[in-house]
């Protein structure tokens, strides 16, 4: 096979060099020359085909049959999808090592049923290795073929001759083509792998997953544009320590993001967690300061968790601020708001706090959840256990609503939680049985609320 010329291109300006330099010859910008394969003319009539010809359709006369989705078999993982997965539809999985992709891959493809052929390419483990671990997990594996392969060359060929209706990439960090020079895993690569590979995905119908590294921020290793090219993104999420797993979408083309899929790792695989609301909870036998339980909403579900917060005088000139699955910018935000707002000043103190169970929150409905802890810590004074709190906190001091209260108000209840402290906006219509609601407008409301103990 010929190989094909490579060439630098900036990643700015898209200027192009033919050997590699520090900095851009066209926009001056240090660093940004990454290799890329030359586009020769083949490549781009190859291209072309894939996009479809160049004629103009109305929207409405264009042919779209609402595609069969196919199930995987793991209901957690299909409600992260949307409802199973599409055909030609390319899905990439991120998540820490060890925390259970190709184990879940590997059940999801034993489990998807109907005799689909599906194929596992795996660049990491050996078919040793992957064929004991099915034969742990007692799966059934005879539908399903098997590559140790990182040529990329090999891989296409082999996808394209087989046709499997899915196929697994594990990882597509571990795959190169023979068309680069630069080692695998490197920007270049990835890039041209995964393009590739997506090409062909839309060409013949096969589904594919990648599996993909995250680097030590969390996000996935490789080019921001491997987030574009493919169709859904899933961020396995959850502490090693806990055998707890959630998966995230964080972008669907095929149905809505912020769904979320619950498993538990178990020494026989990843098993569905059906009900998880109070998995989160830690389940304390007496009232602890600093600990504050709020319902945060992921996609359709709420979930209830417990929020912690540490305040320790501070032994050094900086006071420091640390968040666990919480965001740390949005602390020093809302440490700012209590002080200004509330008038409790915590410059003199250390504040920790932490989502337990390794659950990441983003919301700001966190917000009113992480000020009750801090306060709560910071007097050294329990809050109610059976009390849930919610909102999100402005700049001004107040508490503002957040989507879906009646919900997370009625799962709550449903958990046997007796008060509800909510913004004002969010009070329910119609009581609901068994939760005493406690709404507040300011922040200082909040905490004169907590002083007087809660009483509705
Ligand atoms: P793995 O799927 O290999 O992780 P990844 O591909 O994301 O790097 O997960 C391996 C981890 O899961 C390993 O630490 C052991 C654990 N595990 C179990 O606890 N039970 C099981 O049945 C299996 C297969 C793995
Ligand atoms: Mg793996």
């Amino acid at each position: 096979m010929a190989k094909s010329k490579s060439i630098y291109t900036c990643t700015e300006c898209g200027g192009q060099a033919v050997k590699w330099q520090g900095q851009c010859p066209h926009c001056t910008a240090w660093n940004t020359l990454v290799e890329t394969v030359a586009e020769t003319p083949a490549a781009a009539s190859r291209f072309s085909a894939v996009a479809g010809s160049g004629k103009l359709q109305r929207l409405n006369e264009v042919e779209a049959r609402e595609e069969s989705r196919l199930p995987t078999g793991i209901a957690e993982f299909d409600r992260v999808l949307g409802g199973g997965l599409m055909h030609g539809a390319v899905v990439l999985i991120g998540g820490d090592p060890g925390i259970g992709k190709s184990t879940l891959l590997l059940q999801a493809l034993c489990t998807m049923g109907g005799g689909h052929k599906a194929l596992y390419v795996s660049g990491e483990e050996s078919a040793q290795q992957i064929a004991l671990r099915a034969r742990r997990l007692a799966l059934d594996a005879s539908a399903l073929q098997l590559l140790a392969e990182i040529n990329l060359e090999k891989i296409q060929a082999l996808l394209q001759s087989e046709k499997p209706v899915v196929a697994v990439i594990d990882s597509i960090q571990t795959v190169y083509s023979e068309a680069l020079q630069s080692a695998p895993g490197s920007v270049a690569q990835v890039r041209e792998c995964a393009a590739q590979l997506t090409r062909l995905a839309k060409a013949s119908g096969i589904t594919m997953i990648f599996v993909g590294h995250v680097t030590k921020e969390g996000a996935l290793a490789g080019p921001r544009v491997l987030e574009h090219i493919v169709d859904t993104v899933l961020y396995f999420e959850g502490d090693t320590h806990s055998s707890f797993r959630l998966i995230r979408a964080c972008k669907n083309r095929f149905g809505a993001v912020n769904e979320l899929g619950v498993f538990a790792m178990t020494e026989k695989g990843l098993k569905g967690v059906s009900n998880p609301s109070a998995l989160f909870l830690s389940q304390h036998a007496e009232q602890v300061a600093g600990s504050c339980v709020m319902v945060t909403q992921e996609g359709t579900r709420p979930l209830l968790v417990e929020i912690q917060a540490l305040v320790d005088e501070a032994h050094a000139a900086n006071p420091r601020r640390l968040g666990v699955g919480l965001e740390q910018n949005r602390l020093a935000l809302l440490l700012a708001v209590l002080h200004r707002h509330a008038g409790i000043a915590c410059f003199d103190q250390d504040v920790f706090i932490n989502a337990v169970g390794g659950m990441k929150i983003v919301e700001p409905a966190a917000d009113l959840a992480v000020l009750m802890a801090i306060v709560s810590s910071l007097t050294n004074r329990p809050l109610p256990t059976k009390l849930v709190v919610f909102g999100e906190v402005g700049l001004a001091g107040e508490v503002r609503p957040v989507q879906r209260g009646q919900e997370r108000l009625r799962e709550a209840a449903k958990l046997g939680f007796t008060h509800a402290l909510i913004p004002d906006a969010n009070k329910p219509r119609q009581p609901i049985p068994g939760l005493q609601v406690i709404a507040v407008r300011r922040i200082a409301d909040a905490v004169a609320r907590m002083r007087d103990g809660l009483s509705a």
